[in-house]
């Protein structure tokens, strides 16, 4: 269910971003004007995608499951002076997906940035020991979710002739044992952003992934084997660090802003290297 959006600090209209390369450099913030939403904004990621489009100067829309969650997010930015509004919206509902776009739209006027970071309940483990449901599990989920999310967003931005589509996790060779359907869910995002990517090029939408090899502030401390997990994101690594939360904001704010202008089907690659491209 979508609830009422709050917080209606923001009521003056906007202007049109311009694109002119010559107007950049007069940019206090990348993404000042800017109107995002991000689902999954009460988790690791999207709440760090959050606080880095608010800082820079992004009015954010926090969409996901638990109020709770989203609300510490959103009080976090507005106690740093940026713009926050919650709703709890199940990202996996077209219908609330919709109403929800519709009602961001209605409020803030347009929508630039439209960013999915929900989780896909992955079960893990070998493949010969998971049953088809639970194979399939991340992948029906990441491909219903993010098709949902992206089309939302992009019947308005098609409408204004610019916005953004990020993705998050990205493709390629590299694999491990035992994720069960999720590597094959990452790299079916991957398909899915390239025909997104064709189709909306064309009314100035860019479709961008970022491209990780794993960030190891978001595994809990429970999980079994962090240690070794961790050690292993560390040492496939080419650089002597690995992508931090704040990484991730700031590029994914890099790719969302004019300056990324020129940057569409493409992964943005995060790895330090892990993943070679
Ligand atoms: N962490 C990594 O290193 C990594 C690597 C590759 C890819 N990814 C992908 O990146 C995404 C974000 O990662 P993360 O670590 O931040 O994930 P996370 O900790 O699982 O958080 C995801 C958030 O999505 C929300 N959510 C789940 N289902 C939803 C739904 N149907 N509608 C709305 N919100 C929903 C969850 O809400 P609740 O808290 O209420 O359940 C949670 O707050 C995930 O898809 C993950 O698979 C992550």
């Amino acid at each position: 269910m979508t609830e009422n959006i709050t917080n209606t600090q923001y009521s003056q209209p906007m202007p049109t971003p311009n694109p002119d390369i010559k107007s950049l450099d007069r940019l206090a913030m990348l993404l000042e004007n800017k109107v995002a939403v991000i689902y999954g904004a009460g988790g690791p990621i999207g709440g760090a995608v959050a606080r880095a489009f608010a800082r820079e100067g992004a009015r954010v829309f926090l969409a996901g499951r638990t109020k709770a969650k989203l609300d510490k997010v959103a009080d976090e930015i507005r106690s740093n002076g940026g713009v926050a509004d919650t709703a709890v919206v199940d990202a996996l509902d077209e219908r609330t997906v919709d109403e929800y776009v519709d009602a961001v739209v209605e409020q803030a006027e347009y929508i630039d940035i439209s960013f999915n970071l929900i989780s896909y309940g992955d079960v893990q483990g070998p493949l010969t020991e998971i049953s088809v449901e639970d194979f399939l599990q991340p992948i029906t989920s990441a491909m219903r979710t993010q098709f949902l999310t992206t089309r939302a967003a992009a019947r308005h931005m098609v409408k204004r002739g610019s916005g953004v589509i990020l993705a998050f996790g990205g493709d390629g060779a590299q694999t491990l044992p035992g994720l069960g359907g999720f590597k094959v869910a990452l790299d079916a995002i991957e398909g899915l952003r390239r025909q997104w990517a064709c189709e909306l090029g064309r009314h100035g939408i860019r479709v961008v992934t970022l491209k990780t090899g794993g960030i190891t502030e978001t595994l809990p401390d429970n999980v079994p084997g962090r240690d070794e997990i961790v050690a292993g994101i560390q040492q496939a690594a080419l650089l002597n660090w690995t992508a931090t939360l704040a990484d991730v904001g700031n590029v994914a704010a890099f790719v969302a802003s004019d300056l990324a202008r020129t940057m569409t089907a493409t992964e943005v690659n995060i790895s330090c290297g892990a993943l070679m491209d």
